[in-house]
């Protein structure tokens, strides 16, 4: 059943074009308009939102970080992103107008769900954005919004990842046109890109020797940092999450920007570095600061593992390794650049002769506050 796999992490690393093929799959018409008739959220609740509040954990948590930027991007709503298990605890400002988006792959997690039912008593309308048909948080939720990777057996979370990520692109498009800020044409035009990423992922799937090879020569790390920046940053902290939780390693991601702030002084000789360069595309210079970022670490004795698109010759100079992935556009680059990050992971833990499947003190969903 693990389909020639040693792990399920590994058949569901590689189901990942999939995962997200089947999310977008009956969300288009033939014209390639997007349809989400099966959201059954009354229209002017949506209409009125304010603001948007994401619950969710660990890497659901990480997806919608990544889905804030695009959704703030495209609809002009304030979107803040809430860990469940803090939610509730610091009386949170809900109104009418504020829209719960509550994101789980299992549906079971008690830290969500408590923190729906808060929202819920609050007054706030709650969507479920989960992988899980009849689980207790769509069941409980005023609407909700299928990802549709399968079930995912692995603790590591990875399909529904990608699978969360296209949902709330999805979600953030409905929004953007039900509200006038995106016209049709452009909403098509953003559905097109999503459509790309199945092949796009299968790129950097076909490609990840390079990876494997460098896990198994750092598996003996003590400790391994990733810098990212904008969505990019949430994609660092799920990289290190995933070393954190397969290969009991020391890990942290930060914020590249924040680096100077306190983070470079944990840098020494040899450190492993995972560095997520955006797009030469990307507004405001962040390529070049990113990558200036890159050789700042260099400089004090980092060993750089840069992720950027093929092409882009600018992380040359700062680079140790460098991991190609396909040039997508900046918002789709997640959707990509964390399949390097899962496969190193994976191969760690591996290598390190673990149980990848089932890493010690965990459990699949996470059904306890
Ligand atoms: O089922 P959920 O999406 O609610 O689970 C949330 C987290 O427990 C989950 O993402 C966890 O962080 C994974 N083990 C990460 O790989």
């Amino acid at each position: 059943e693990k389909g020639g796999y040693q792990w399920y992490m590994d058949k569901e690393i590689h189901e990942q074009p999939k995962a997200v093929a089947d999310t977008l799959l009956g969300r288009t018409d033939a014209s390639g308009a997007l349809v989400l008739d099966e959201l059954r959220m009354d229209t002017a609740v949506l209409r009125r939102t304010d603001k948007i509040i994401v619950i969710a954990c660990g890497t659901s948590a990480y997806a919608g970080h990544v889905a804030k930027y695009a959704v703030e991007h495209w609809c002009r709503i304030p979107v803040e992103v809430e860990l469940a298990s803090e939610f509730r605890y610091r009386d949170p400002v809900l109104t009418e107008r504020t829209l719960v988006v509550a994101i789980s792959q299992s549906g079971e997690s008690m830290d969500v769900v408590m923190a729906v039912r808060h929202a819920r008593e609050q007054g706030a309308k709650v969507l479920a954005i989960c992988n899980t048909q009849g689980s207790t948080i769509p069941r409980e939720a005023d609407a909700a919004l299928y990802t549709h990777a399968g079930p995912e057996v692995a603790v590591a979370s990875t399909k529904a990842f990608l699978a969360q990520i296209t949902a709330c692109y999805l979600l953030g498009l409905f929004l953007a046109q039900l509200r006038g800020n995106m016209f049709a044409d452009e909403v098509r035009a953003v559905l097109r890109q999503l459509h790309q990423m199945p092949d796009a992922v299968q790129t950097v799937l076909d490609r990840t020797e390079g990876v494997r090879e460098l896990a198994r020569e750092l598996a003996d790390s003590k400790s391994v940092l990733f810098l990212g920046r904008h969505v990019g940053f949430p994609v660092a902290l799920e990289g290190a999450l995933k070393l954190k939780e397969l290969a009991y390693l020391h890990a942290e991601g930060f914020a590249a920007g924040e680096l100077k702030h306190g983070p470079i002084a944990l840098v020494e000789e040899g450190q492993p570095v995972f560095v997520i360069v955006p797009s030469p595309d990307s507004r405001d210079s962040l390529h070049a600061k990113v990558v200036s970022n890159a050789q700042e670490v260099r400089a004090r004795g980092a060993r750089t593992i840069v992720i950027a698109e093929d092409g882009d010759d600018a992380v040359l100079g700062s680079a140790d390794l460098v991991v190609r992935v396909p040039r997508v556009p900046t918002l789709m680059a997640p959707l990509v650049t964390v399949v390097p990050l899962q496969v190193f992971a994976m191969e760690v833990a591996s290598a390190k002769g673990l149980d990848v499947d089932q890493p010690r003190n965990l459990a699949k969903s996470v059904t306890v506050e």
